[in-house]
């Protein structure tokens, strides 16, 4: 049994001696909705749409949580959704176990979109970010403005910027398990995941660990990736090992951010430190330059 109670803030462990990995709610704590996602929902969004891997392939508690604060200058109020997915090991292909991917939906039209914030509860995750131009448009057309991948350890905080689409990659040969509060009224956009069978990069195993292999259905795509990981940002709430729901249960307009981006005191990339911009060819093996030439 994994104990996520000091990660989460909540009675919370995974049976990792199930094949499901089924996660135990204690005292009481409602379960959410339990969705799994399926090796057939998701093999249209991989790079190889004929993949073995482990199925279903992840399990999203969606609901887990949630908290109401009003706020007393407007008269309205804020409301944020706790999900948890958790994420056996395994490889789908080349490719590491990853989740579909989504962007989310502008607050109101012309706006940008409503951020996220995953806290990895154990394991270690990989979060690959990418911005575009237009997130219905097909990868051939779609012009790629940015993308960060972003190394979260167990007890981080991983910060979805506005207007990012984002994946989840497992990496590791160990369960992964991580939650996000968002907004509740954001609506997550998938339609064209699989268009694009995933970011312009993806994240895939080679004999010397992982490499980043261009997505050739994609053909604007920055040159360089950004390699970054969390970093401290108090004024946010997002400091490692401090679960969330501590911080919003004692400071809730701090975390009006979610829901308003624009009114944020502080800038949100605050909570992502920049490494280093690598090119793909450095980060990849000869087989991956290989591949990232079109196919
Ligand atoms: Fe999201």
């Amino acid at each position: 049994m994994i104990d996520l109670s000091r990660a989460s803030g909540l009675p919370l462990a995974v049976d990792d001696s199930r094949p499901d990995l089924a996660v135990r709610f204690e005292g009481g704590l409602h379960p959410g909705t339990l969705d799994t996602r399926t090796l057939a929902e998701l093999r249209p969004a991989l790079a190889d749409p004929t993949a073995p891997g482990p199925d279903p392939a992840y399990f999203m508690y969606r609901g887990v949580a949630g908290f109401v604060a009003a706020d007393p200058d407007r008269h309205r109020a804020f409301r944020w959704r706790y999900d948890v997915t958790v994420f056996p090991p395994g490889r789908l292909g080349e490719e590491y176990l990853r989740t579909l991917g989504h962007y989310h939906l502008p607050i109101q039209a012309g706006t940008v979109s409503y951020p996220e914030v995953y806290e990895v509860l154990f394991g270690s995750a990989t979060f690959l970010l990418q911005k575009v131009d237009s997130i219905s448009a097909e990868p051939s057309d779609v012009r790629v403005l940015d993308v960060i991948v972003l190394h979260a350890e167990a007890g981080t905080k991983a910060m979805m910027l506005p207007d990012y689409g984002h994946w989840t990659i497992n990496t590791t040969n160990r369960p992964l398990v991580v939650s996000n509060w968002i907004c509740a009224d954001c609506q997550s956009y998938y339609e064209s995941m699989s268009l694009s069978r995933g970011p312009c990069y993806h994240v895939v195993a080679l004999a010397d660990g992982p490499s980043y292999v261009r997505n050739g259905l994609y053909v604007n795509v920055p040159p360089e990736l950004t390699i970054a990981r969390p970093q401290d940002a108090p004024a946010l709430g997002l400091v490692r090992d401090q679960p969330i729901l501590q911080d919003l249960l004692a400071h809730p307009q701090r975390w009006r951010y979610l829901c308003e981006p624009d009114e944020a005191e502080v800038d949100l990339h605050s909570a992502i430190e920049v490494r280093e911009r690598v090119t793909p060819a450095r980060l990849a093996g000869p087989d991956a330059r290989t591949k990232g030439r079109g196919t």
